[in-house]
Formats: C-alpha cells, sequence, structure tokens
C-alpha cells in the first residue's frame, strides 16, 4: 500500500540525485532553504519510492504564491500513479497553508504530466544545462 508523509530534507537527498542529477555531485540536490521547506514522501512496503518538496513564499498583492521542486520518482515506480498521488497531496498541503498559487520549474519532458493538473506554462523555455523547462502554474 502507498502511503504518503512528511520526511526530512536529507531522506530526499538520494532520489533527488539519482534521478534528476546522477553526473552532479550530491550536494548540488540540495536547495538552500531546504530546511524551511516541506518534505514528503511516497511509501510502497516501507520503501521510499518518490520524494517532492514544497516550499511556501512570501504573499504578494497577487496572493500567496507556494512552489514545489525536486519532483523524482524511482525509475522502477515511474508512470505507476505514484507522482499523481504525491502531487495531489502537494496541492492539497499547499491549499491547507493558505496558498493561491502553485508553481515549480518544468522539465518540459515532463510537461504533459503536470497539465494533467491543470498546470499551464507562464514563461518562455529555459536551461539548466542541457535541459528544457519552462515555469509551469495554477491557481488554487
Ligand atoms: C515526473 C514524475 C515525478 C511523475 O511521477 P509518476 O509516478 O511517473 O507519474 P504517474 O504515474 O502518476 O503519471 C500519471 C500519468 O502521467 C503520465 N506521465 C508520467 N510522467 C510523464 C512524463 N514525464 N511525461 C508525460 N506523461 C507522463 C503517466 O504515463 C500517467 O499516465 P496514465 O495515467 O495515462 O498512465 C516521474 O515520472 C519522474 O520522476 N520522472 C523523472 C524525473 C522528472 O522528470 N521529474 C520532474 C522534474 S520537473
Amino acid at each position: 500500500m502507498l502511503t504518503v508523509t512528511p520526511i526530512t530534507p536529507e531522506q530526499t537527498y538520494p532520489l533527488r540525485h539519482s534521478v534528476l542529477w546522477p553526473d552532479k555531485p550530491l550536494d548540488y540536490v540540495k536547495v538552500d532553504n531546504d530546511a524551511s521547506g516541506y518534505h514528503y514522501g511516497a511509501f510502497l512496503d516501507n520503501e521510499l519510492v518518490a520524494v517532492i518538496s514544497l516550499f511556501l513564499e512570501n504573499e504578494t498583492s497577487d496572493g500567496h504564491p507556494a512552489r514545489f521542486r525536486k519532483f523524482a520518482a524511482r525509475p522502477d515506480r515511474q508512470r505507476q500513479g505514484i507522482g499523481t498521488q504525491l502531487l495531489n497531496h502537494v496541492i492539497a498541503e499547499a491549499r491547507r497553508m493558505g496558498a493561491t498559487e502553485l508553481w515549480c520549474d518544468a522539465r518540459l519532458d515532463a510537461a504533459d504530466f503536470y497539465r494533467r493538473f491543470g498546470m499551464a506554462p507562464v514563461s518562455d523555455v529555459f536551461y539548466k544545462g542541457p535541459i528544457a523547462y519552462a515555469t509551469f502554474s495554477m491557481s488554487l
């Protein structure tokens, strides 16, 4: 059975590293404000199979944004609905915390996944190294 629970930033690092940036040093996948974020893990039979990190940002006159980062499912567990459950959890958590907008820098090869949640691009394409991204956003 799949369970989604809060985890520590340190617990996210192995999957962030092996799935997202395997060619970079481990420190590359740490985020400066990890300590102030909310980190969630999907566990299947007590094994951590997917991670995601949520960051609440300062409220502005336009609303209260939240951002998620470093979303990664173990390759042998991708495309089995786990990422959907984890992102739905983060959407609910962001709403519960009062966020009115949720955004991420999305790898373009995952863009169709984000479109399923009603997220849409709000930026031009940009690159981090060789990987193409766009900022995707949704109202909560
Ligand atoms: C993106 C990711 C987190 C999604 O998690 P997941 O568990 O694989 O997603 P799900 O199984 O819940 O996918 C739901 C649907 O979206 C589809 N989907 C998943 N990843 C997709 C992708 N990259 N592009 C297009 N569709 C995708 C699935 O096929 C599935 O479709 P179906 O219901 O018709 O079978 C995961 O695939 C992953 O870790 N990918 C590699 C790292 C990555 O790209 N992370 C995001 C960085 S922005």
